[in-house]
């Protein structure tokens, strides 16, 4: 159990964790991560896979990480640590917290580079510099801004300072205050530019591409990148969402939080790629152009549609301020564990990890310019963290997670912190026993590509498979070994 002398900080009002976590799972992730993949690996039935790992692997995981969290109040390694002590159970689990640690941080180092993006191209429409009429152009200013490491690095090295400032400051101010007003404004941009969309020509065709399904274009790799990013979008497996629990007061109800949670979360993702991809087909641009994707496509719009300089800067400012809330999370687990067990106070925690992240981001960063060639199998530098953390790291300590909670700890202990009526409990038993772990191990099989059948086909069913399976079990286990146990 807790154990520290003084009570753990908590969230300020009713809603602050609810924010937080929202602004933390809602970010690039969504708007620039979310359509760029899509395009990469085809559409709809990647969408799908999507859709199916958010549900079925991330809000269990999710659960159980806020759960961890808030029962072991402390950064992952310490709060897994309690928790599994209680449960009288080995130390060795905190490896878990370690490796969500170093995940979180080498997402945000690579983050920074992309969360600079943004705030580069609301300076540009600010100075009224973005200009161009067609995907052509719109490269070649992508390109340029690129280019240059000293330009890039300026603003990556910005984002880097502005999230260390925050989070040297503590986690309420800001996070709470801000989420608030720049969720909705998000959206409204969104439903703005899915207006726009719709009178743009590409729309039929974007809807089409996004959510009709076609198993041929699915592959074993984009099962895994789908898989991952279900991760990455619900800041999972990185020590954000864990530590943000630690927060997170009694009585506040785990499940109903990260259901809603998860629904925010795939509803911006949704209306990013109604937004982005109607302006890709009307234009004639490949939605497999990779990471400058909304970059490139989403300025056109703004150039075409009226008062679009205002809509442009708005939107630019929103995934700014989307960018920021999500990258405060990612660092939130290091700084707490320095503060707790190194004695550092949160001012010198943030900056002493901002500068180690200031050397990654700027290697990250220079992926794009004069370390372009420095590449390993095929990857850059930046393309590697990307990889390691949203195909291995999350999707493995998302396993840990889940198997710890499942098979691990006494199930008293969860029964008591999840607090849920028997029905939604066994829904959950049931997930993160049998759905969530052997989903992630099929999915990682099949990438490895230790079978020949072909699961981008026969996934439907056999999800449907284990979840009926990982239910009847949990319901008929407990009744056999009573009925076996009593005579
Ligand atoms: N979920 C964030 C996004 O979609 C990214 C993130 C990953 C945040 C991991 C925290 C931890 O942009």
């Amino acid at each position: 159990m807790a154990s520290s002398e003084q009570p753990r900080i908590q969230w300020l009002g009713r809603w602050g964790f609810v924010l937080a976590a929202t602004g933390s799972a809602v970010g690039l992730g969504n708007i620039w991560k979310f359509p760029y993949i899509t395009g990469e690996y085809g559409g709809g039935a990647f969408v799908l896979v999507y859709l199916a790992c958010i549900f079925v692997v991330g809000v269990p995981v999710m659960m159980s990480e806020i759960a961890f969290g808030r029962r072991g109040r402390g950064s992952p390694i310490d709060a897994i640590r309690r928790v599994v002590n209680e449960s009288g159970r080995s130390s060795v689990w905190s490896l878990l917290g370690w490796m969500a640690m170093l995940c979180g941080f080498l997402i945000l180092s690579f983050y920074v580079v992309v969360a600079g993006w943004s705030f580069s191209y609301l300076w540009k429409m600010l100075t009224g510099s973005l200009v161009g009429t067609s995907v052509d152009d719109m490269a070649a200013v992508f390109g340029a801004n690129n280019a240059n490491p000293l330009n890039l690095g300026f603003w990556s090295t910005l984002v880097t300072l502005i999230t260390m400032v925050i989070v040297g400051k503590g986690v309420q101010e800001g996070i709470e205050k801000n989420v608030g007003w720049m969720m909705p404004g998000l959206v409204i941009m969104l439903l703005l530019l899915i207006v726009f969309g719709m009178f743009s020509g590409g729309f039929g065709d974007a809807v089409r591409f996004l959510f009709s399904f076609n198993a041929d274009s699915l592959s074993s790799e984009g099962m895994l990148a789908a898989l991952g990013h279900a991760f990455f979008t619900l800041s999972l497996a990185s020590g954000a969402i864990l530590t943000y629990g630690s927060y997170l007061p009694k009585g506040a109800s785990i499940g109903r939080t990260s259901i809603s949670v998860a629904i925010a979360d795939t509803a911006v993702a949704l209306m990013a790629g109604l937004a982005i991809f109607p302006v890709i087909f009307a234009n004639g641009m490949n939605p497999g152009e990779g990471p400058g994707l909304i970059f490139m496509s989403l300025p056109l719009a703004f150039q075409a549609m009226p008062l679009g300089t205002l809509f442009g800067i708005l939107f630019f400012v929103m995934l700014s301020m989307a960018a920021l809330t999500s990258s405060i999370s990612m660092v939130e687990a290091t700084v707490s564990w320095l503060c707790d067990n190194k004695g550092f106070s949160r001012r010198s925690a943030a900056w002493s990890t901002g500068i180690v992240l200031w050397l990654i981001s700027t290697a990250a960063m220079l992926s794009f310019n004069v370390g372009a060639d420095w590449t390993l199998a095929g990857k850059t530098f930046f393309d590697w963290l990307d990889y390691i953390t949203s195909r291995w790291m999350m999707p493995l300590g998302g396993l840990g997670t889940v198997v710890l909670a499942g098979f691990v700890l006494k199930t008293e202990t969860f029964r008591d912190e999840l607090g849920l009526a028997p029905l939604p409990y066994t829904l959950w038993l049931a997930m993160v026993r049998y759905v969530s772990p052997l989903g992630i191990l099929v999915i990682f099989a099949d990438a490895l590509g230790v079978y020949t059948v072909t699961l981008s086909v026969h996934w439907p069913w056999l999800l449907g498979i284990l979840v009926l399976m990982g239910i009847t079990g949990e319901l008929v286990s407990p009744r056999l070994r009573k009925a076996l146990t009593t005579r």
